[in-house]
């Protein structure tokens, strides 16, 4: 196995564990509900579908970039591809990297949209892969394996520098994704990995005409603890595991940007429940995606694991919106929400 395989395949053992996970939250918890004891709502009538990119969706859950390029990984990205599939929900294959530079992984990719020739399927490279350019033979076997609907651009400069083997040169990245974004026949989504899009990161990707951003903010996977818990103790940076910005300081400090310009905004990083998705919801984002909490799922249960997974999240965001007095998620906005005190 190569080294990139075999980091892959370290990265799924480490993130199911709840070491990994920010001691810092995310800070959802800072919000209450406003209960409204007069909801006037059925809730057979409550939709949850939500709109990205122009595609209608079943609930506002993106499933986050993550397996891909390791022996293992097929079956792993092919239940999740069934999944969305089945339930009309968008999800991205972790990073192709390891595909490009070695096309006999293609398959641990392609296999996705066997089993879900109708899903919203997104491809994944890492912008530190744009610098100096990326050809045009990688640009169409990043699309073509997977038939992807759009490609997202991951940025994780916590993680590079924490990883013993990880790269140190960022210099170039904008320009690359810039690039990227103009000779792109598919839209491009630009994410982080858990530490967090600022509104000044923001405002410089929406110049270079980027319309979807995913905050991927702190208060979930911790990167940084992640790659501690792949080396030995005289490698590791365990001072930067609580580094980031917590998802909802990134939500606050991009909202008025959002107002103004308009683009699609995916909150992320430490969404682990029904009630974050609708807080995040409040607080502006137009769509929601989760990680961990899905490949801990299938990793412990397979199918049925994500099913009871996702079947109690859509359950529990109608009740949030009828407990609300709402019927759609449209109807959501910073009103129904209290700062704790
Ligand atoms: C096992 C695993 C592998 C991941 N691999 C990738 C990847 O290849 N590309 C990427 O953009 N993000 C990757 N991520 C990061 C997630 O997409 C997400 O941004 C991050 O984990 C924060 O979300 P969470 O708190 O819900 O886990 C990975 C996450 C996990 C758990």
């Amino acid at each position: 196995m190569s080294k990139i395989q075999n980091r892959k395949k370290d990265h799924v053992n480490l993130t199911v564990t709840n070491e990994t996970q920010y001691q810092l939250s995310s800070g959802f918890e800072r919000y209450r509900f406003i209960h409204n004891a007069l909801p006037e709502v059925n809730l057979n009538d409550i939709s949850i579908e939500a709109e990205l990119l122009g595609h209608t969706f079943s609930a506002p859950l993106f499933i986050s970039s993550m397996t891909g390029g390791y022996a293992d990984a097929g079956p792993v990205n092919g239940i999740i591809a069934e999944f969305c599939n089945q339930h009309n929900l968008p999800f991205g294959v972790g990073s192709q990297r390891a595909m490009l530079e070695q096309p006999e992984l293609t398959s641990t990719f392609s296999i996705v949209r066997k089993k879900a020739p109708k899903a919203f399927i997104c491809a994944n490279i890492g912008g530190v892969q744009l610098i100096d350019g990326f050809s045009d033979d990688y640009l169409k076997r990043l699309v073509e394996s997977i038939e992807a609907n759009a490609i997202i651009v991951h940025l994780n400069p916590l993680q590079e520098l924490v990883q013993p083997e990880g790269d140190r040169n960022f210099k170039g990245v904008l320009n690359g994704i810039e690039d990227l974004v103009r000779r792109s026949e598919v839209p491009v989504i630009v994410k982080e990995t858990g530490a967090g899009i600022s509104k000044y990161v923001a405002k410089r990707l929406l110049n270079i005409g980027v319309s979807v951003i995913d905050i991927a903010g702190a208060g979930g996977t911790s990167w940084a603890r992640v790659e501690n818990g792949r080396t030995d103790d005289s490698n590791r940076y365990n001072h930067f595991n609580e580094w980031g910005i917590p998802t909802v300081d990134c939500l606050k400090d991009l909202s008025g940007l959002h107002w103004e310009r308009g683009f699609e905004l995916i909150a992320s990083g430490g969404v682990r429940s029904a009630h974050d998705i609708a807080k995040a919801m409040c607080l502006g984002a137009t769509f929601s995606a989760t990680a961990q909490p899905i490949i801990k799922a299938v990793v412990e249960d397979g199918y049925e694991g994500l099913e009871s997974l996702f079947n109690t999240w859509s359950n529990e965001l109608k009740m949030i919106l009828l407990l609300l007095g709402c019927s759609n998620l449209a109807e959501l906005n910073r009103s129904h929400l209290m700062e704790r005190i």
